[in-house]
């Protein structure tokens, strides 16, 4: 029952790092940049202070791996994965589709996940083999079966010299789907397949804190988890494609035209 320890950790460290990102949300932010559209501000080094803080005070013995600078080794076993704040551009233009994302996961799977919209109070967690829920009530993916009725989600990856291979499967969901979107937030996208808003999500160029809370709660909400080509989800994966069962294979078949990234 470990998953339910790491669960319950994850959630109230997610609520109070939910604080410091309300405070910063509506106020004049301190902006730097570590690459072309890749901003950070003060408030992602805070969310993340804290949220490691509260976890090395409970589990000074697990590694952890975060988004802004902390990546601490070890071997029990037990790793936390965490993005203090998903959608930093934003938060940084005051789009309220933002969210903390933390993850455990134990001898290689993802255990336990919550996804934490502060801005619109929105939590969804889920441990594996306890189910999916969105504020306390449970999630399932949706059961739309065809293209002409489902919603597609995707992100633009920061890396500009892709904008070929991006563009091509688009122009396919663009002509075959009911509708195209692109939220600014991985983790918000799916928590949103979860919770049945959409179909399905694909992206290229995330990393391990951008999908590993995400990847329980789509499939304890019933949903698939894969790259591009079908292979079974890893963290450090470079494509991924989450959604609903019957929604899965078509959308692969037309991902797995596109070249992997390196
Ligand atoms: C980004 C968001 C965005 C995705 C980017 C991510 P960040 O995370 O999840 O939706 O398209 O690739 O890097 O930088 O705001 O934490
Ligand atoms: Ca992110
Ligand atoms: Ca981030």
């Amino acid at each position: 029952m470990s998953e339910m320890r790491y669960l319950s950790l994850a959630k109230r460290c997610a609520l109070k790092a939910g604080e410091i990102l309300r405070e910063g949300f509506n106020r004049p932010k301190h902006i730097e940049y570590k690459g072309m559209g890749d901003p950070v501000t003060e408030f992602d080094r805070r969310s993340e202070d804290l949220i490691v803080g509260m976890i090395r005070e409970r589990f000074p013995d697990h590694a952890i791996l975060a988004e802004e600078s902390t990546d601490v080794k070890s071997s029990s076993g037990v790793r936390w994965i965490i993005d203090p704040l998903d959608g930093t551009v934003n938060f940084t233009h005051s789009v309220p589709l933002i969210a903390v994302s933390i993850a455990a996961e134990v001898d290689g799977r993802i255990a336990a996940g919550v996804i934490y919209n502060p801005i619109l109070n929105d939590l969804y967690e889920a441990a594996e083999g306890h189910g999916a829920y969105h504020n306390g009530r449970r999630i399932r993916v949706s059961a739309i079966d065809t293209p002409a009725k489902s919603l597609v989600i995707t992100g633009f990856p920061y890396r500009r010299d892709r904008v070929e291979e991006v563009i091509s499967p688009m122009r396919l969901f663009i002509e075959k789907y009911e509708a195209f979107r692109r939220l600014g937030s991985a983790a918000v996208d799916m928590a949103y397949i979860a919770a049945g808003k959409g179909e399905g999500f694909y992206e290229e160029g995330l990393k391990p804190w951008d999908t590993a809370a995400g990847c329980v709660i789509v499939r304890e909400a019933g949903g698939i988890v894969t790259d591009f080509y079908g292979n079974e989800y890893r963290p450090e994966n470079r494509t991924i494609l989450a959604c609903n069962p019957a929604i899965h294979p078509l959308m692969m078949e037309v991902l797995k035209n596109v070249p992997e990234p390196e």
